[in-house]
């Protein structure tokens, strides 16, 4: 009795065993015999919307605020000193405001302004910053003259040049300064010097050193870190931006182009929709616009695509009705749609084709890609968005039409919607979804199931939403989980772009975010290296994967896709294993004939789920790239533990 109980304790030890071993080692076959759906060069790409502060303060390298004195208070920003006055009939004719500085009639007595800029004005040692402005002499003298000065944060300048304004015309004026220290905190002063007046208009400081060196340019380590993205598309402007809390102050397209002293400054809805992160002097002066977003698109070798307004304010923050435009009144917004494409593609004789050529760019942007609406649902965006359908597939039939499924995941809006965009015959349908580590680790298998003869999927906002909105080591391995989903269903997901993008450490709204920086440096999230991963191995073909002729979508942790790049001649494996045990996958490759191949493996990983890349810290979990063999047509890799693994396989 004793031996036969001793001998099932031991069979059923043995069995025990045997099955830990299994769910710890996997055998996944890779059909490398048939490459599948091509992976559209579109598949990873970047969304940009002024939130968080991050086009004015952030990536548009302007360092004054209300340079033009058009903000509602117009010396917002500025602290003025002596006989300042704000007048308003300007030589721009969409920013009319300006300020006259005059004698205070007692020498000493000073007049002058200083400038706060966004969270401080902030210098580095050794750069060079090129300070501008329009002006001309408001007195009988021949010349005007002041002195503009870096000021640190004890109130100590440190850095002054003299102007001369020697018209009475408006013109340009520009110097460059040198700083002599870095200052996080500091202002710029500007001190009235001579005796009579001067007019004053769009006081601009701008790093030398800008993104390529242009001049009204991009931060340079802000842009650097999105072309290191590999972004295959390029979402612009927004986002609830583009709807506006009100059509009046829905992202006006041309308001956004010409010549940058005369571009209308618009509010920015998010100074005021989340009264407690409340930022009253957070503006859209437009200095970054539609032709600067379509330049940095080209720059970074990304799709351009802009996102236009359907004729619908801001649907959660209006009503219904009062705030949409009538179905039979949007010929307006349809002829802004239209002339946006001209913009883009038209020849330099088109109206809008030489507005762009006239800024610089004579040849075409060559743009594919059109989103008519945002997070917009109900029966009024369907009516609406059929419209512009018409008006584009009959002008431009060559430009794909993106339409929106509302601003939730699933639920009623969603269902509604996208059997409106199958009917519509809309090319891709906008999804957008912020949600917890559970809903992106069960939603790997979403697109498994998806119908394949309907539109494409555009995945156009996600991100990983933990309890704590933190930029987490758990978001991120959840989010590189959830994308081998997009991989393994690339034949209808054929774009996506994680949101926010940037975030100003004094100044965001939402959280989390891909880039966090302040005036100086800037961190790049756990989430950017998962994105960057995917965008830097996105391979052109999917190779279809599975355990048991199943996808891994979770088995034992394991979260599995493959990809083929027939251009660089190299398979792709990528894999997540969010469980706390390492596991052994077992690759069999069909097809793939005997030899030897040099494998690189790139890991992200911690123990630490709650971890994040800090100022502080900012290389606390960063990818690390090792090297090893692959031989003959099978792969045996040990996964660590919480980690997103990358392995390219050198054909
Ligand atoms: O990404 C932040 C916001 O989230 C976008 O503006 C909007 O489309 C969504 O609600």
């Amino acid at each position: 009795m004793r031996t036969t109980k001793l001998l099932a304790i031991a069979i059923l030890s043995i069995l025990l065993n045997l099955s830990h071993i299994n769910a710890q080692s996997k055998n996944v076959v890779v059909d490398f015999k048939k490459p599948g759906a091509p992976i559209q060069n579109t598949m990873y790409g970047i969304f940009f919307e002024d939130i968080n502060y991050g086009a004015d303060g952030g990536l548009y390298a302007e360092k004054i605020k209300n340079r033009s004195f058009d903000f509602p208070q117009n010396l917002m920003g500025w602290n003025i000193f002596g006989k300042v006055t704000v007048k308003n009939d300007g030589p721009f004719q969409n920013n009319p405001n300006y300020v006259r500085l005059a004698h205070s009639g007692h020498d000493h007595k000073h007049t002058g302004l200083e400038n706060e800029g966004f969270f401080g004005i902030t210098v580095e040692k050794d750069a060079e910053y090129r300070f501008s402005v329009w002006a001309r002499v408001a007195s009988d003298n021949a010349n005007e003259s002041f002195r503009v000065e870096l000021v640190d944060r004890d109130n100590h300048p440190f850095g002054a040049e003299n102007i001369t304004i020697d018209s009475k015309e408006w013109k340009k004026y520009q110097l460059v300064f040198k700083a002599r220290k870095t200052e996080m905190k500091g202002k710029l002063r500007i001190f009235f010097t001579s005796k009579g007046a001067v007019d004053l208009e769009h006081i601009s400081l701008f790093p030398v050193e800008t993104w390529k060196g242009r001049e009204n340019g991009l931060r340079k380590d802000l842009a650097q870190a999105l072309y290191d993205l590999k972004p295959g598309v390029f979402r612009f402007p927004g986002g609830c931006i583009v709807e506006g809390t009100d059509l009046e102050t829905r992202y006006d397209w041309k308001n956004s182009v010409g010549q940058v002293e005369n571009r209308k400054l618009n509010e920015n809805r998010w100074h005021y929709t989340f009264t407690n992160r409340f930022n009253p002097d957070y503006f859209q002066t437009y200095g970054l616009g539609f032709y600067e977003y379509f330049l940095l698109a080209e720059d970074m070798g990304s799709e351009p695509l802009p996102i236009v307004n359907v004729g619908l304010a801001c649907q959660y923050q209006n009503g219904c009705c009062e705030a949409h435009v009538a179905v039979g009144d949007l010929h307006e917004y349809v002829q802004d749609a239209l002339d946006l494409i001209e913009f883009a593609n038209g020849s330099v004789t088109s109206k809008w084709g030489k507005v762009r050529a006239d800024m610089g760019h004579p040849a075409p942007f060559n743009l594919k890609f059109l989103g008519v609406g945002n997070e917009q649902w109900g029966p009024e965006y369907p009516e609406r968005l059929e419209v512009f359908m018409k008006a584009i597939r009959t002008k431009h039939p060559e430009i794909k039409i993106i339409g929106s499924s509302g601003p939730q995941s699933e639920g009623k809006d969603f269902e509604y919607l996208w059997p409106e965009m199958k009917r519509l015959k809309v090319d891709l349908v906008d999804e957008h979804y912020y949600r917890p580590e559970k809903w992106f680790l069960e939603g790997a298998a979403r697109y498994d199931s998806y119908d394949r003869k309907g539109p494409k999927v555009f995945a156009g906002e996600y991100a990983c939403h933990p309890r704590n909105r933190k930029n987490n080591f758990e978001s991120a391995l959840s989010e590189a989980a959830f994308m081998t989903g997009f991989e393994r269903n690339a034949d209808i997901v054929h774009m996506t772009t994680y949101a926010p993008l940037f975030a100003h450490v004094d100044g965001w709204q939402w959280r989390p975010d891909l880039i966090w920086f302040d005036n100086l440096k800037s961190v790049k999230s756990i989430n950017y290296y998962v994105q960057q991963l995917y965008g830097h191995n996105a391979g052109t073909h999917v190779l279809k994967t599975s355990e048991n002729k199943v996808p891994l979508t979770g088995q034992e942790g394991i979260y599995a896709s493959s990809a083929l790049d027939k251009k660089k001649n190299e398979i792709i494996l990528k894999i997540a294993n969010v469980s706390s045990e390492k596991r052994t996958l077992n690759y069999t490759f069909t097809g793939l004939k005997k030899g030897e191949r040099k494998v690189t493996h790139t890991i992200l990983t911690s123990a630490d789920a709650d971890i994040e890349n800090t100022f502080e810290n900012p290389n606390a979990v960063v990818p690390s790239i090792g090297s090893m063999l692959q031989k003959d047509n099978t792969f045996e890799v040990e996964i660590a533990p919480r980690s997103f693994n990358v392995y390219v396989i050198k054909l």
